[in-house]
């Protein structure tokens, strides 16, 4: 795997010292299990150890200010547009709540809120589940200041509804931050990626997989060459099926980075694609300042919606991001907007440079997809109107 050779900035003592504690829990956690984990332990120990993983650590990791920029982050109008589909689907669902997962900075929560209210389509409950609480404080936060009149709708959760419910589900860039295994194709079938310590770091270790479903998951027999390495999701599909496991009638909308199967575990993807993020620097050593840094990897959709299917949800539509937001007016919007004038030089040139990363195929346009899946509610809907590949899951 070719680990970045580009200059990371120097951590703060503050982060260093984050590392060496998450690294200790680590080392330990190794050791308890007979010298090596499997990835998706080690993944999720540095992003979700209570008190001291990424996520939950209390260290600004979205924004301009954290370690990476979400679409949400980039401009008010993909929620602005992302609202199109939502109000559709509590419509078709004669009403409910909206249910955010992993709401990050509470950016997207106060798009969705916004735009809803400007529609008249407000629903009686906002609800976020997340799983850091200081994200929690600063979505609390981040409402009172936009929308101090809609906070009395929001409500925080820290599981799905165990009760049968209708509405919306959404999740932007979540099901990416969800552990993944990590393997090596072999000339005989797949091994797993264990990582085991080495001075006071990390290495992978080879071995057999940890769990059967992890080769399943790569169709052996397909044509996949020896040597190359990827990763395996097994908590995003399952968690796409609790999502829409008590919704009665409507939707869950995923938006993250990601693709078909057959395109994910292509020979093209020969070093897979494990992203790593520290202040808006991407590279791919996830051994590098744990618990101080985001990793990532693309959602294998195939899988996503073979689970949801198995839980009794319909793929209702498949598109890329940029597709997606065009269906659902996102230029319209835009243009209605600057019509209204009063928009400075600076604002429109912000506004067109977030456009473009939102919808260029190199941006976050085409890497970046949005899955609907849906229960009692039929279409067609608006975001899928047009280049929908559901027909490809
Ligand atoms: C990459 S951030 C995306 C944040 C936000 N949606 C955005 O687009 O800016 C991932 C978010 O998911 C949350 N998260 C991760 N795993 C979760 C889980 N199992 N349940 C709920 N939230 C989760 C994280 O704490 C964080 O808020």
């Amino acid at each position: 795997m070719p680990y970045t050779d580009s200059v990371l900035p120097e951590p703060t003592e503050p982060e260093r010292e984050r590392a060496e504690a998450v690294a200790a829990v680590l080392h330990e956690r190794m050791a308890d299990a007979g010298g090596a984990i499997p990835f998706d332990q080690f993944m999720r120990i540095a992003l979700y150890e209570p008190g001291l993983g990424y996520y939950v650590s209390g260290r600004e990791v979205l924004g301009r200010g954290g370690d990476f920029v979400t679409a949400p982050e980039l401009t008010p109008f993909f929620g602005y547009t992302v609202a199109g589909q939502v109000v559709d689907l509590l419509a078709r669902a004669g009403g409910g709540d909206v249910l955010e997962a992993g709401a990050g900075s509470g950016a997207l929560a106060i798009q969705l809120l916004a735009e809803l209210e400007r529609l008249g389509s407000l629903p009686e409950r906002y609800r976020i589940l997340e799983v850091s609480p200081d994200l929690r404080d600063r979505q609390r936060r981040t409402i009172e200041r936009a929308l101090p009149h809609l906070l009395e709708r929001v409500e925080w959760l820290d599981d799905f509804p165990a009760e049968v419910w209708d509405g919306v589900v959404v999740a932007n860039e979540l099901l990416d931050s969800l552990p993944v295994h990590r393997v090596r194709l072999t000339e005989t079938g797949v091994d797993e990626l264990y990582v085991t310590p080495e001075d006071g770091g990390f290495q992978w270790q080879q071995g057999s997989v940890s769990d059967p479903i992890i080769a399943d998951r790569l169709g052996l027999g397909a044509s996949l060459p020896s040597g190359m390495e990827t990763e395996v999701g097994l908590e995003a599909p399952a968690w796409a099926a609790r999502a829409g496991e008590t919704l009665r009638l409507g939707g869950v909308l995923f938006l993250d980075y990601g693709h078909p199967a057959a395109e994910l575990y292509h020979p093209d993807r020969y070093h897979g694609t494990l992203m790593c993020h520290y202040r808006h620097r991407a590279h791919n050593d996830p051994f590098f300042l744990p618990g101080v840094q985001d990793i990532t990897a693309h959602v294998d959709f195939s899988a996503v919606a073979t689970a949801a299917r198995a839980a009794g949800l319909e793929v209702a539509g498949f598109a890329g991001q940029a597709q997606f937001l065009v269906n659902l007016g996102l230029t319209y919007r835009v243009e209605e907007y600057l019509a209204a004038g009063g928009v400075s030089d600076e604002e429109q040139f912000q506004l067109a440079t977030a456009l473009k990363q939102l919808t260029l195929p190199h941006g976050m346009g085409e890497t970046f997809k949005a899955l609907l899946l849906t229960r009692g509610v039929e279409g067609p809907f608006p975001g899928f109107r047009q280049g929908d590949r559901a027909g490809v899951l």
